[in-house]
């Protein structure tokens, strides 16, 4: 057999530099955010986890197609424990991906706390048409942080809208100073923040979005702005003047049930370098035409919550991790029909099945793209195509304002074989 590729990861709490101030925060190997694990399409790989905190953790690769087993968010690490992740990555994966705790009713606060990191995943396209463009990873979060230095844990109103901590970072900076080598490059984008949206822009650059989620596109896809939800990424060509002085801003975006900042906030300085960019590649690869005539049906996925006491719901129940809520076919595709009655986005997140959009209130989707996040705003209908191929058992599907999926917003899918 080929050789396992073996990292290292320990979670653990640690006093770090944010913003020109010492913190401690809850970390990946001591750093925030957590290394960015370099993998490649095909490779074997093996993630040794530590658990070096004084509570309860897990991890959870965020997108990458794992049969459940290894996936396993339902593990608890107590203190001290340990566990491999080891899998085998499949072709076709290239992408952008995270990782991150998954500890049910946890997840708002140790996420908060700083526990995330960046994984990219590289693959055929990445030596051929995007060979020699070079890259950066940009994992964007926030931090809401006590007079202290510590993080605050979400409280109160938090848990209806979602944490957003003044402290908005780039790599765990704030408004870093980048520097894009070339007249074209590429920058993967995270948004590793338990509830912040970011609305991207980038003036005086020409973007063109050459990945979301998981997956590559056929072509690249020129965009003014970028909108990434809690959970999304974006693989994003930059192309500019040699030379240029550029600022990524984060503006203004009215998710539902919260106002929109008056302004668009700088995230960071990017200045481009003098190397003559390649020219802009005129295909990706091909990615597979799904026909919503080879659903084998169609399931009703309802977003739904109560005040008082705060629950949010999966087709009106609050996730129970003893009960399995949607049973689905191995070798069957299915169309999702997700519905927010809500006056609140949620983002939606499956777990181990990648899908395609479909469509959003019937407008449908520009270009294919396999994905593990899709926005639903309030009172918007989004139809998702998810093929059930591999990795039959135990999965799960959520709101990926992670506030929202600890007050249970979180649902089982069980795919059950032949
Ligand atoms: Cu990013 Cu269920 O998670
Ligand atoms: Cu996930
Ligand atoms: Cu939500």
């Amino acid at each position: 057999m080929d050789p396992e590729r073996i990292f290292e990861l320990e979670a653990r709490e640690e006093a770090v530099e944010v913003g020109g101030r010492q913190v401690r925060l809850l970390t990946y190997g001591g750093s925030f955010p957590g290394p960015l694990l370099a993998l490649r399409e095909g490779e074997r790989v093996r993630i040794r986890f530590r658990n070096g905190l004084d509570e309860p953790t897990n991890l959870h690769l965020h997108g990458i197609p794992l049969p459940p087993e290894v996936d396993a968010p339902h593990r608890v690490l107590q203190p001290g424990e340990s566990a491999d992740y080891a899998f085998r990555l499949q072709p076709g994966s290239a992408g952008t991906y995270w990782y991150h705790p998954h500890l049910h009713g946890q997840v708002a606060r140790q996420l908060g706390a700083g526990l995330a990191g960046a994984l990219v995943v590289r693959g055929a396209v990445d030596e051929t048409v995007l060979a020699g463009i070079p890259e950066q990873t940009l994992l964007l979060h926030d931090l809401a942080l006590g007079a202290d230095g510590t993080p605050l844990p979400p409280g109160g109103i938090d848990w209806l809208h979602g944490q957003e901590g003044d402290l908005v970072l780039v790599n765990g900076a704030v408004e870093p100073a980048l520097h894009l080598p070339a007249t074209l490059s590429r920058i993967r984008l995270v948004n590793a923040a338990t509830a912040r949206y970011f609305h991207l822009d980038l003036p005086g650059a020409e973007l063109f979005l050459v990945g979301q989620d998981g997956g590559i596109l056929e072509a690249p896809v020129a965009v003014e702005r970028l909108l990434l939800a809690p959970g999304e990424r974006a693989d994003v060509l930059v192309r500019a003047d040699a030379g240029a002085a550029l600022v990524l801003r984060g503006l203004p975006y009215a998710r539902g049930g919260k106002k929109a900042a008056a302004e668009a906030l700088p995230l960071a300085r990017i200045e481009v370098g003098n190397l003559q960019g390649l020219p802009l590649p005129a295909r990706l690869r091909e990615v597979e035409l799904l026909e919503a005539s080879t659903a084998h049906r169609t399931r009703r996925i309802t977003w739904g919550g109560a005040m008082r006491p705060l629950r949010f719901f999966v087709n009106g129940r609050a996730f129970d991790p003893h009960r399995v809520d949607v049973h689905a076919r191995l070798g069957t595709t299915e169309i999702w029909e997700i519905r927010n009655p809500m006056h609140l986005d949620h983002p939606f997140h499956l777990h181990t099945h990648a899908f395609q959009i479909l469509d959003r209130d019937g407008v449908p989707e520009p270009f294919r793209a396999w994905r593990d996040v899709v926005n639903v705003r309030p009172g918007e209908v989004v139809r998702i195509l998810v093929p059930f191929r591999e990795h039959p058992g135990l999965t799960m599907f959520h709101c990926h304002i992670v506030e929202h999926e600890d007050r249970g917003m979180m649902a089982h899918l069980e795919v059950l074989e032949g």
